[in-house]
């Protein structure tokens, strides 16, 4: 049986192939409940004579707004965001030993939530803690120095979801399977899997979770807070703001534009513009359509690698739980399903009783699983992974540079890359939202090489001092800025004369990138690249990037050892 272990990985063909094997993945196998709200009939003509609405009624008293906040540029630090609210936090299975991983100290309690891969809710991470470059130790997305703030550009993920149909549905086919035996009266559970005898799965498909906006709405508020003075950079014109046509997408755009703006006022502040994400049309928040390998086995290649791990992370947990189940044979598969309805129903639902099934152990190995499945899949060990990054790099070099893009031979839609209502350039804030496996393709693309710096990961083993940590690089709400900024240079004391931009950093989930990947950026202790050197080698990139043979040729997967930079190797091209 072939096992889709991710979360967007629209699979088209796959699709097709598993339905003629019989395996449901067109609707969610298992799948008990369906609420609507609000109930039928019931619904809201505004306005409501009954119910008028604000200006109707009035008497708003007093509406002062005093000056925005600026808290990346005024504050010597920025606040860590970790909140996970209103989840809870899983316990673990007690362990008895430690093989694949060292063991948490007793200061920092275990945090199941942030192993859960793409999965995980984003929460800030450090410079110093993810160790990317030694030379970035003391690094923060505050302003350095006596640079000043000139632009920000955010691409950030949607938040918490349920499960997702495309990929086909291991939790809701795990739920099918149980209710089967269950109703055939051919399960037997006792000990810690006794809960499974009345267990029912509750999750719905796609669309964000009441978590999942609660998330869109903090980075909003986190991004007005932090970066609300650039406002004041828009004179004659309201930012436009991208996202894709998903429902999940759409949601977690507003939510965000209702935590920057405030609901009275948000549809009234800014521009939403909503791409389509659909087969036969070009988007780069959702390239994949517009990438033939995207769709294919080559798009499953981490899903097989991911599934040799399985096999060693999961031998002990098939050992242990066994015994407390009659009728089901548990694989290493299987309990994978388990330890994604975890991350699901904790999401979804606020809690799971899957969850302390599995020790830390195994929630590290299931992290690393997914490193796995990303590496292989949306990362640098996939060859269509930088063609699926560099249509929205194109982009921002073309904002950064002021130039409409001229050669259309990658995701770039050319109809919204041209006009200047719908992409419009010199504004201070953009912000673009797309999907997890499409951050990690733009961190490819980018040439941010720290973060392939590893190698090929191994199938065997968690490496030493290990770096793609997908945890970090694609949870829900994963955030990826690029500060432009104004820099004393070279080293005098005075801001460059022309009141030029002068420098640019990333910072991805509030930990500085390394940009030493890109010819010319030097090591900084800030992250920081010379903007004309960075659009330089920018340019380069895109150059080195073959959209239409990575996206396009008729080829497999050469040996994973040759590729760490998400492009078919060069010489074995013919
Ligand atoms: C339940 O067990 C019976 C008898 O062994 C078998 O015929 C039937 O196929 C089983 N049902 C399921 C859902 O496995
Ligand atoms: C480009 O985007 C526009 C606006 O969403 C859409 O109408 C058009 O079909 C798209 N073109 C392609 C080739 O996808
Ligand atoms: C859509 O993408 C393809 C490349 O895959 C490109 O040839 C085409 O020009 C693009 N269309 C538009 C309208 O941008
Ligand atoms: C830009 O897009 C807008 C909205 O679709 C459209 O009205 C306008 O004609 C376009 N401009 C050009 C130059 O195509
Ligand atoms: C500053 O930017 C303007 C407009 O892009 C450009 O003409 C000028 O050469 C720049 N000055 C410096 C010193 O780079
Ligand atoms: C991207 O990284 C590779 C090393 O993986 C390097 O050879 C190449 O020159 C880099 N590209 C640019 C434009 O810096
Ligand atoms: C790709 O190449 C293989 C081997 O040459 C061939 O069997 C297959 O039909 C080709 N697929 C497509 C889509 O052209």
């Amino acid at each position: 049986m072939r096992v889709a272990v991710f979360t967007l990985l629209p699979l088209l063909q796959a699709l097709q192939v598993d339905a003629s094997a019989g395996i449901p993945v067109s609707t969610f196998a298992g799948a008990t409940t369906s609420f609507i709200f609000p109930p039928p009939g019931q619904t809201i003509t505004v306005p409501d004579p009954a119910f008028p609405d604000a200006a109707q009624v009035g008497f708003p008293g007093a509406t002062p707004t005093g000056a925005e906040a600026a808290v990346i540029a005024t504050a010597p630090s920025v606040a860590k965001f970790s909140n996970v609210f209103p989840l809870v936090n899983p316990d673990t299975a007690s362990s008895p030993s430690s093989s694949h991983s060292k063991s948490s100290s007793a200061s920092q309690p275990f945090d199941v939530l942030h192993n859960f891969g793409n999965l995980s809710p984003w929460k800030s991470i450090s410079a110093a803690s993810w160790v990317l470059d030694p030379v970035l130790v003391n690094s923060s997305p505050s302003v350095p120095g006596d640079c000043a703030l000139d632009q920000v550009h955010l691409v950030h993920r949607h938040g918490a979801r349920y499960p997702s149909l495309i990929t086909g549905n291991l939790p809701g086919e795990f739920a099918a399977d149980i209710h089967a035996l269950a109703q055939s009266g051919n399960l037997s559970v006792s000990g810690p899997l006794a809960f499974l005898a009345t267990w029912e799965y509750k999750l719905g498909a796609e669309i964000l979770t009441p978590f999942g906006r609660s998330e869109l709405f903090d980075l909003g508020v986190g991004f007005r807070v932090n970066y609300g003075d650039l406002l004041e950079g828009f004179t004659d014109q309201l930012p436009v703001w991208r996202t894709t046509s998903q429902e999940r997408m759409v949601d977690s755009a507003l939510h965000f534009a209702a935590g920057f703006f405030g609901v009275q006022t948000y549809q009234q502040s800014y521009h939403q513009l909503i791409q389509i994400e659909e087969p036969g049309f070009n988007s780069t928040l959702s390239p994949y359509y517009d990438c033939s390998n995207a769709l294919n086995a080559i798009a499953e290649f981490g899903s097989e690698q991911a599934l040799l791990w399985a096999n060693v992370y999961l031998v002990d947990a098939v050992k242990r739980l066994q015994p407390f189940v009659n009728g089901l044979t548990l694989t290493p598969t299987i309990l994978v399903s388990i330890q994604q309805l975890c991350a699901y129903e904790t999401v979804a639902l606020g809690y799971s009783a899957f969850c302390p099934l599995f020790t830390e152990d195994e929630w590290t190995g299931y992290s690393y699983f997914n490193d796995l499945s990303f590496w292989y899949s949306f990362g640098p060990g996939n060859p269509s992974v930088s063609a699926q990054g560099i249509g929205w790099a194109q982009e921002l070099l073309s904002r950064l540079t002021e130039t409409r893009i001229t050669s259309f031979d990658t995701s770039v839609n050319a109809t919204i890359a041209l006009n200047e209502t719908l992409f419009p350039f010199g504004l201070p804030i953009y912000v673009d939202a797309t999907h997890d496996t499409i951050i990690s393709a733009i961190v490819t693309a980018m040439n941010f090489t720290a973060l392939a710096k590893e190698g090929p990961l191994p199938t065997d083993h968690i490496p030493d001092d290990h770096v793609y940590i997908v945890n970090n690089i694609s949870p829900f709400a994963s955030n990826l800025v690029a500060q432009v900024l104004t820099c004393p240079v070279p080293a005098t004391p005075a801001l460059d004369a022309s009141g030029n931009s002068t420098h640019i950093r990333f910072i991805l989930n509030d930990a500085v990138l390394p940009l030493t990947g890109l010819s010319g950026c030097p090591s900084d202790e800030n992250g920081l690249c010379p903007l004309g050197t960075f659009k330089d080698a920018l340019a380069a990139r895109i150059g080195e990037v073959d959209y239409q043979f990575d996206c396009f040729a008729n080829y497999t997967i050469p040996s994973p050892d040759l590729i760490t930079n998400g492009q078919f190797p060069q010489q074995g091209k013919n």
